[in-house]
């Protein structure tokens, strides 16, 4: 068995080179021996250079590409190129042409925005990926398949229209029973016939853009016609290297597709990690934000060791303002992704190319190849750094916090037209429970609605306002079992297919409150509530409920629903629901979740961390933990750590207070 490594690589397109081959690619193995770079990604958009006419193929530059990588010792990662299209495909076969949800064709140019519905255009996948799985399958060189890149997907041309309807005839089965589900009485929208159905077309309002219930099926079909394209690109795939992992490279919480499921299709997730570091103590919370995305990603992938498939190595260039990264940040950033259990630190891309609209996007090299570049010996550093922690490659975390973050609760929020219509904050409301669970010590594991619940202590699930089936009842068990559940405001509001309920709402039991109301509110509409004798701000929403038999632990301080609860307890057999009834601020959630999980004896991987410093920990096979401590602060901190961890780094063993560098990542084993 080859010895675990971690990957240390790049996106790389050789062929934009391919005039100065002698020379630049020559230099380019040269400096990823420099820098360690171990991995190198090809071919994600190589479509016109492999196949520059329909039907002929040219793969000689790939496998020169390949046969490189292999003698400089370099595992390849190899794309199949759909993510782009070439010129003559859209002119020979416009059905791989996306329309608009104003039914407009696009024209021929950028990339992401093919038809999966074309037929011309599955075929076309269909042959290429088959050419490029049978003429590698054996080559030495071959670790991973990179499907497409950055899968996105809405198209409202004919055939999808009748993929749609054929997907709602599917779960439907009759047009009464489409009917019920999206409520279609309601304006005298009733369908005859699945002919009837069209895709909504928000933004525009053209036709359909307000049911919910339409809005959310669309979204749910676009989501399942990706994952089906998906499938077909890794059939040939799977067929001539079945012993070869796939991938595919995820944007963490981009609404188009529900990454769960997608996940549970592939062999390893990967993702791309784009934070905007600013070298100040803003960095604290994008540090938080990347922490929360990380641990999403893992979750789609089932918690195994991912890939951070690309990262910026210095500043990108699509924002308005593209701030340098501060030195340093290449080191933090690979750091965190190995602390959340990323296998691989990879960056886009290797080198950068003279033109196109990335030719100022940060790269490990500069069209001219130095290796005096502040990018170049910031990757370089990283490198030397991840060879001293291979130990830690293919180790997995064990958490017992899990976090319900599920894209079906976020469309039907997107789409619902209560509270704070335009933005009900969903992504930053999870995110903020991860960054106060976090702050309080824990690792976190996040999870959907399908994830298994046996692995934990705790389940927090921020926000469920829609009940996928079964999972009221599974939480129910869970915390029947003796686990403990942490709910909030604007939960078990509807079911499955976002219909609210006309009986008992099944969280009922489970919460042991009575939902009243849920107001929504901005400034000057102040409340509070004490906790640890602190009185907390309430923002933006409040619950009104009344007790069943959950214990009031804490009330509202002002306005007309003075003296309801913000926080309720619920015994449930052998376990506790905990309800929060409003949105607070992530400092008291972190007060909370310090009080009530230790009081369930659910201890922190180190309690008592300073502000702006997280633990995480990941597990080798023989037991061994590694724990990482992440300091997000640009000052130094001192942190009360238990006495007796070895620092990988320095040999060093922790006596107690420990200092922890300013933006950085220590290891300890231990
Ligand atoms: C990613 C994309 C790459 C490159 C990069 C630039 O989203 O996958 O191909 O465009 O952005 O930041």
């Amino acid at each position: 068995m080859a010895a675990k490594r971690f990957l240390h690589g790049a996106d790389y397109n050789p062929e934009q080179w391919i005039k100065y081959k002698r020379e630049v690619w020559k230099q380019d193995m040269e400096r990823a021996k420099q820098a360690g770079v171990n991995e190198l990604s090809v071919g994600i958009f190589s479509w016109s250079f492999l196949e520059p006419e329909d039907g002929v193929y040219d793969f000689s530059w790939l496998d020169e590409v390949m046969d490189m990588l292999h003698e400089n010792g370099i595992r390849a990662i190899l794309a199949t190129p759909s993510g782009a299209r070439p010129p003559w495909m859209a002119k020979k076969y416009p059905s791989v042409l996306r329309m608009d949800h104003e039914r407009k064709p696009n024209v021929f140019g950028g990339r992401h925005n093919a038809c999966y519905s074309s037929p011309d255009f599955r075929r076309k996948v269909t042959e290429i990926n088959t050419q490029l799985a049978k003429r590698y399958a054996n080559h030495p060189a071959l670790y991973m398949w990179h499907v497409s890149n950055e899968y996105n997907y809405e198209c409202h041309c004919p055939r999808c229209q009748e993929a749609f309807r054929d997907w709602l005839r599917a779960r439907y089965h009759t047009i009464d029973n489409l009917n019920d589900s999206w409520w279609n009485t309601f304006w005298s929208h009733r369908f005859s016939d699945f002919s009837q159905v069209e895709s909504p077309t928000t933004p525009s309002m053209l036709g359909e853009w307000e049911s919910p219930n339409h809005n959310l099926a669309w979204r749910r079909f676009c989501s399942d016609h990706l994952a089906a394209f998906f499938e077909l690109e890794c059939e040939p795939l799977h067929k001539y290297t079945p012993n070869i992992p796939v991938t595919a490279n995820l944007m963490h919480t981009f609404p188009g597709l529900d990454y769960f499921d997608l996940g549970r299709r592939m062999d390893v997730v990967s993702w791309d990690n784009y934070p905007r570091w600013k070298g100040d103590e803003e960095d604290v919370a994008i540090s938080a934000a990347t922490s929360f995305k990380h641990d999403l990603m893992r979750g789609t992938g089932g918690q195994k060791p991912f890939l951070m498939m690309e990262s910026c190595p210095g500043a990108v260039n699509w924002g308005d303002h593209n701030t340098l990264p501060p030195p340093g940040t290449v080191l933090y950033q690979g750091m965190q992704a190995l602390a959340h259990g990323s296998d691989s630190v990879q960056y886009f891309q290797f080198r950068a190319g003279r033109g196109g609209s990335e030719q100022f996007h940060g790269a490990v090299l500069s069209p001219d190849g130095s290796d005096q570049t502040r990018a170049f010996r910031e990757v370089s550093e990283t490198g030397r750094m991840l060879e001293k922690l291979d130990e830690i490659a293919g180790s997995k975390t064990d958490n017992k916090v899990a976090l319900v973050y599920d894209w079906h609760v976020r469309w039907a929020l997107d789409y619902a037209w209560l509270g704070h219509r335009f933005d009900q904050k969903y992504e930053e409301t999870v995110q903020a429970h991860h960054t106060a669970l976090t702050a309080a010590g824990y690792g976190v594991d996040v999870i959907d609605q399908l994830s298994d619940l046996t692995p934990y202590k705790a389940v927090v699930a921020p926000m469920l306002f829609l009940l996928r089936d079964g999972f009221a009842q599974r939480l129910t068990n869970f915390a029947k079992a003796g686990g403990v559940v942490m709910l909030t405001y604007l939960s078990g509001y509807v079911d499955e297919e976002d219909l609210r309920y006309m009986d008992t709402p099944p969280l009922e039991a489970l919460t042991g409150v009575r939902v009243d109301e849920c107001d929504a509110f901005t400034h000057g509409h102040e409340n509070s509530f004490l906790w640890r004798d602190v009185q907390w701000p309430i923002k933006e929403v409040a619950q009104l409920s009344t007790p069943i038999t959950a214990q009031v632990l804490a009330d509202y301080q002002q306005q007309f629903y003075k003296g309801m609860p913000t926080l309720t307890r619920n015994a449930v057999e052998k376990g506790y629901c905990y309800t929060l009834q409003a949105r607070t601020h992530i400092d008291c959630l972190t007060a909370v979740y310090q009080d009530l999980l230790q009081s369930h004896g659910i201890e922190p991987l180190v309690g008592g961390l300073p502000a702006g410093v997280i633990a995480t920990a990941r597990y080798g096979a023989d037991g061994q933990r590694y724990l990482f401590l992440l300091n997000s602060q640009r000052e130094p901190v001192s942190a009360a750590l238990p006495a007796g961890l070895t620092n990988l780094l320095t040999g060093e063993t922790t006596q107690g207070d420990t200092v922890l560098n300013a933006f950085s990542v220590t290891v300890f084993r231990g």
